[in-house]
């Protein structure tokens, strides 16, 4: 692996998590078509260029898109969709393998600091959370579900252990009018919440555990995998970073479970002390990598 160093881009809560670790699974070089499939504010996608990679970069945020769009980076080719459908994706554009794919999972900076998109329970906006703007709304799933539907969803994604009783309290208070912003479900979570646990907010596995439903995060990772494995060329590289536990399990069971793919290494990476006093993002983030080998070379 390289160990060249990392310049660091000093605009504080847009940096790219494990910048080196992901330079140094990826392998970006000449000649080597790396598929971003999370492009977000294009900070992995920038140092993927700076290498001499060619980057197709691929988000279902059509703001995210037209904002990296309108910096022409070079070398950069734009797709709109989820990663999940990256074959027929890339094969709309003639691309049946490529050398690298990287997927950091999640929401961005950009999303949480865009008070209108609804991730935040810190301010007020519509209670909406869709990456893609299309399909289901939180604000959908918070006034239709059954209580034991919302308890289960709240209990699986956000691993909220108080998930039925505030399942509860969702339901008698949409009884007398629909839940529609951000504040109103942090301020029913907050009153429900038994006990105050000091450093987190009541309603932050709840607004998590939401944000994974309305995008469908784990059904994406897990074909976004599957597509990747098919794609990526013998030697080609995969990193994906995932900030819990629910997702790095899915990966980590899918690199076990491959024919094609090998880990680079047996622990996932995480953040230097150093990368998580500058990017307080980057504490829970777990970097995966494998490389993809001819099916009789996995050991
Ligand atoms: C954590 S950010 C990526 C940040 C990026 N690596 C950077 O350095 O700027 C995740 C981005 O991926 C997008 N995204 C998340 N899940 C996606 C999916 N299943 N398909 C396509 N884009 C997705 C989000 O819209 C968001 O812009």
């Amino acid at each position: 692996m390289t160990q060249e160093a990392v310049p660091h881009t000093p605009t504080l809560s847009h940096l790219p998590v494990l910048p080196q670790e992901v330079m140094d699974a990826l392998a970006p070089a000449p000649g080597r078509l790396i598929v971003d499939g999370t492009l977000g504010g294009a900070g992995h996608t920038r140092m993927l260029l700076e290498r001499g990679a060619t980057v197709i970069g691929i988000d279902q945020d059509p703001y995210a898109l037209s904002r990296v769009e309108a910096e022409g980076l070079a070398g950069l080719r734009t797709v709109r969709g989820n990663f999940r459908d990256m074959q027929t994706l890339l094969a709309g554009i003639g691309v049946t393998q490529v050398d690298g794919i990287l997927l950091d999972i999640g929401v961005s900076s950009f999303q949480l600091d865009d008070v209108e998109r609804g991730f935040s329970y810190h301010s007020e906006a519509a209670l909406d959370m869709r990456m893609s703007q299309s399909g289901p709304s939180a604000a959908d799933l918070v006034n239709d579900l059954e209580e034991a539907e919302l308890a289960a969803l709240i209990y699986e994604y956000g691993e909220e252990k108080h998930s039925r009783r505030l399942a509860r309290a969702i339901v008698a208070a949409r009884q007398s009018a629909p839940i529609e912003t951000t504040t109103e479900l942090a301020d029913i979570i907050k009153r429900a919440y038994p006990g105050f646990v000091r450093g987190i907010h009541p309603a932050r596995r709840t607004f998590q555990a939401l944000r994974i439903a309305v995008n469908d995060e784990l059904g994406a990772l897990r074909e976004g995998l599957q597509a990747a494995e098919a794609l990526l060329a013998p030697g080609g590289r995969l990193g994906v970073i995932s900030f819990h536990s629910l997702e790095d399990r899915i990966v980590k069971r899918f690199l076990l479970g491959s024919e094609r793919l090998r880990p680079l290494t047996k622990r996932p990476a995480v953040a230097s002390e150093e990368e998580q006093a500058a990017n307080p993002r980057s504490r829970s983030a777990k970097l995966r990598s494998a490389e993809a080998v001819r099916p009789e070379v996995k050991a």
